[in-house]
């Protein structure tokens, strides 16, 4: 029996033509498109490429994209100086600084600085306490797509037992916290879990985000699972999962594939945070 291929990239267009529609009554009413400020520092290339695809993306959904470009030996102070104009510019509705930044900036003395209320990346910790206490406010964007992915799959995730792998304050914290919110069974693994295999063995959903390529044997899995893979491993052999994927084709019900299923979902719900920032602003 072969697994059902989670179709990500199918999942995200039509959500970006969702929003796509949500955006022209929103434009008719305010008089302005809902904006979205880029920043981007230094000249990583894959930064490059996430900044321009979500420029475009921005753009493609009738958003205003504001595109902010430093050089790599920015000093923080100037960094924080260009938050605070995005923060007091009413045409900006959401402010996302690319990650990882150069190593003399602060991450966390940035995440902080940009207004909790534009912070359509998540990853403020008002946010998190916002997520964790069940409050509305922003849910980063790649673990809310898992969970968009999951419920498009099993419908209603309560009482089912889920493992999240990896426990990053962007995916795998987020992430527990919305199937907790979902009523699922959560356990949390990481890099020091004693048994993974076992672990793994009781779970109905899968979500992997550890960045080991093909840490996850589909021989662990549960015969049906649901398997989110967050992973983008670069090897010799082309890009991979943190999930062995033909593995797990043969014995998951429905395995999302790397290219092409979380990644594209993290750039809709960008989107759809931006577009929910600017509906409560105006609101
Ligand atoms: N770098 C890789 N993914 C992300 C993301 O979702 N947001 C930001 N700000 N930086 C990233």
């Amino acid at each position: 029996m072969s697994a059902q291929i989670i179709d990500g990239k199918a999942f995200a267009a039509r959500l970006r033509a969702r929003i796509g529609e949500q955006v022209v009554p929103f434009r008719a009413a305010a008089g302005r498109a809902p904006g979205l400020a880029v920043v981007l520092v230094g000249e990583d290339p894959a930064s490059a490429v996430y900044v321009r695809s979500k420029g475009k993306a921005t753009r493609a959904a009738g958003m205003e994209s504001f595109e902010h470009r430093l050089p790599a030996d920015v000093g923080q102070d100037a960094l924080l100086a260009l938050i605070d104009t995005l923060n007091a510019d009413p045409a900006v509705d959401g402010i996302l600084v690319q990650l990882p930044l150069p190593a003399q900036i602060d991450e966390r003395a940035v995440t902080t600085r940009i207004d909790p209320d534009k912070d359509v990346d998540g990853f403020h910790p008002v946010n998190a306490g916002r997520l964790a206490t069940g409050i509305d406010g922003f849910v980063p964007c790649t673990p809310y797509g898992c969970l968009m992915l999951l419920k498009d799959v099993l419908g209603d995730l309560s009482g089912l037992d889920a493992v999240v792998i990896g426990r990053s304050n962007i995916v795998g914290k987020p992430m527990a916290q919305l199937l907790i919110g979902e009523s699922c069974t959560v356990t949390v693994a990481h890099s020091r879990t004693r048994d993974l295999a076992s672990v793994v063995a009781r779970a109905d959903i899968v979500v992997a985000a550890v960045g080991r390529p093909e840490l996850v044997r589909g021989e662990w899995l549960k015969p049906g699972a649901c398997v989110i893979d967050v992973g983008i491993n670069r090897t010799e052999t082309g890009l991979v999962g943190d999930v062995d994927f033909a593995g797990a084709m043969s014995v998951a019900g429905a395995v999302t594939p790397v290219p092409g299923g979380v990644g594209p979902m993290t750039i809709a719900c960008l989107l759809r945070n931006t577009l929910l920032s600017a509906q409560r602003r105006e609101g």
